[in-house]
């Protein structure tokens, strides 16, 4: 068994990002600014965000929160929203989701600019990204692929099954694993809620990606011998003894299931911290788009 370590990988990620904006500091350039909007105080989006700006200020990016109430109504976020697609210094920016119910979300992400969506969440980005043509991917999927290639993991002719067909990692995931080429050329199952026989179809997968939500849902009896194994689960559950009160728990069972796999992605510090890092390859990516002014 060996662990896909995302906190290593995203260290490094990261300070390949430093070395290049010191590069372009050197050089008298501009460095890449993100900014993040949030709405409202949800503890999670809350540490999220922060954590976003912290990583930009560790590798030499501007960074801007805007912290918005949660009763901001729906007219003055778009108005916020404008103001950044607007804002010239500001490569790139992230509306943090969940939003609070009086928000349309749709119409929210629709507002954001296509070349300023480094989240990837825009139709524009989306379909760009199914169509193969250049675009954003969203940070999460992207994460994931780089997890990939960065172990050298075999992907080609490979059964990849993909639990959960949220927009953000589920959909995205099976798009980019069947793309041409590597990391991709898999042939992608897609599974969620009203799936039948679910374990009928992990035990015959080579690669499984769980974006559930349900801790410790995957076990041992469920996935075949030498399967790779990828958990985005990332559900807080109450622990008296952990300092917040609280830990992180993933959607697999990693004590049963780490025994059969050749390479799965620990929780905490596998595919989490990896968001981070290609949130900033994106902004980074945003910057050069955007060379020119
Ligand atoms: N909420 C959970 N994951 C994400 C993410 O990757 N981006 C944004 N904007 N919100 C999220």
């Amino acid at each position: 068994m060996n662990i896909l370590d995302g906190k290593k990988v995203s260290n490094d990620i990261k300070n390949e990002i430093a070395e290049i904006v010191t590069e372009m500091k050197a050089k008298g350039e501009k460095v890449p600014h993100l900014a993040a909007v949030l709405v409202g105080e949800n503890g999670a989006s809350l540490t999220y965000v922060n954590s976003k700006v912290k990583s930009c200020e560790r590798i030499g990016f501007d960074s801007t929160l805007v912290k918005l109430d949660a009763d901001i109504s729906e007219e003055a976020l778009l108005a916020e929203i404008d103001t950044l697609n607007n804002n010239k210094d500001i490569d790139g920016f992230i509306v943090q989701l969940p939003l609070p119910k009086h928000i349309n979300e749709e119409k929210i992400l629709l507002a954001v600019h296509p070349d300023k969506d480094v989240d990837g969440f825009h139709p524009t980005n989306f379909g760009k990204m199914a169509l193969d043509m250049p675009s954003f991917i969203p940070a999460t999927p992207y994460g994931i692929i780089e997890l990939l290639e960065r172990y050298k993991v075999e992907t080609s002719g490979k059964h990849c099954v993909v639990i959960g067909r949220s927009h953000i990692v589920g959909k995205p995931m099976s798009i980019l694993m069947s793309r041409k080429g590597y990391p991709g050329d898999a042939t992608v199952t897609l599974t969620h809620s009203r799936t039948q026989n679910l374990s009928e179809i992990t035990k015959n997968a080579d690669i499984i990606i769980s974006a559930l939500g349900v801790p410790n849902f995957l076990k041992g009896d469920m996935v075949k011998d030498g399967a790779v194994i990828i958990d985005v689960g990332i559900t807080r559950v109450p622990d008296e003894n952990a300092p917040r009160g609280y830990k992180i728990v993933g959607d697999v069972d990693f004590q049963e299931v780490a025994l059969k796999s050749s390479f799965i992605t620990p929780v905490p510090g596998g595919v989490g911290p990896m968001t981070i890092a290609m949130l900033l390859k994106n902004t980074l990516l945003s910057r050069s788009r955007h060379q020119s002014n």
